[in-house]
């Protein structure tokens, strides 16, 4: 048997876990555009770039500072924040699978996004890509420079594999703390307590800010609980501020929402 020698854990692995991780197309109609047709929660990234648009992220001050991006799915926002010395981690369900299986994944649902997209042109707005061609090429962009890292990483704490609304991180572990194309994207999916909770979650494991984007769902319309998950945030002790970016390709995808703990 050939000697297998482990690479040793950085020593920021250990900080962050508190316990192991990861073992554990119709065409639109003509008066209404329809939604987005998405059977399952789409394993769908963007690259870096297209999350300093929709965040709003100042990147420079970001260098060595501890990032997490919770649902990041096939984004290669954590690959290429580590290249620029951001000392980033990701979570998504999905990392406790395999390379392949991922990239199974990434071009089955890759291929069912983009006819969808192709089918329901009125939910865009050609802003932040010029066409849905040039989106496409971005973001299988992202999808390889995510597999490749993936693949080299994953076994370094890099790419947790955990869900929402538990994290397994200690309270306060990252200076900020992202979530794109989860909550409000597929709101349906999931009821109000859930996003109560997922909020509340991401809070606790931050530091400094969480921010969320976008505040629509499949249909471009904002997420109808808005209101009341944020009067029972402030309840709960955490302030929450929605803002303006610029950025928007779906349609009214051109807000964050902004949560912090609320100062006593
Ligand atoms: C559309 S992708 C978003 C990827 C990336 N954040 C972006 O904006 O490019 C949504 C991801 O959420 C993940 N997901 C599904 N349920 C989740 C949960 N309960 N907690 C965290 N992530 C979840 C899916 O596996 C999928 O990769």
């Amino acid at each position: 048997m050939p000697t297998v020698t482990a690479k040793p854990l950085p020593a920021a692995f250990a900080r962050r876990f508190p316990r192991p991780a990861a073992s554990r197309a119709t065409p639109d109609s003509p008066s209404q555009p329809q939604p987005l047709d998405l059977p399952t929660i789409s394993f769908f990234g963007r690259t870096l770039a297209e999350y300093a648009q929709f965040f709003a992220l100042d990147l420079a001050a970001l260098k060595k500072r501890d990032v997490l991006d919770v649902a990041s799915g096939p984004s290669s926002f954590t690959a290429e924040a580590h290249a620029r010395g951001i000392d980033a981690v990701a979570v998504d369900p999905l990392y406790t699978s395999t390379p392949d299986a991922l990239r199974a994944r990434v071009e089955g649902d890759y291929a069912h996004m983009f006819a969808q997209m192709r089918a329901r042109p009125r939910l865009f707005k050609f802003k932040s890509f010029p066409s849905i061609d040039a989106a496409e090429t971005d973001r299988r962009l992202a999808a390889q420079r995510f597999l490749a890292d993936f693949e080299a990483q994953r076994f370094y704490g890099r790419y947790v594999g955990a869900s929402l609304p538990r994290l397994p991180f200690f309270d306060g572990t990252f200076d900020l703390v992202l979530c794109a194309h989860l909550l409000f994207t597929y709101a349906g999916r999931f009821d109000f307590d859930w996003h109560l909770a997922a909020c509340k979650e991401l809070v606790r494991v931050s530091a400094g800010e969480v921010r969320l984007h976008p505040i629509v769902a499949t249909d471009g319309r904002t997420y109808p609980g808005l209101p009341r998950l944020r009067r029972e945030l402030k309840a709960a002790g955490i302030a929450s501020e929605l803002v303006r970016v610029d950025y928007e390709f779906f349609v009214g995808a051109d807000s964050m929402l902004v949560l912090k703990k609320a100062v006593p």
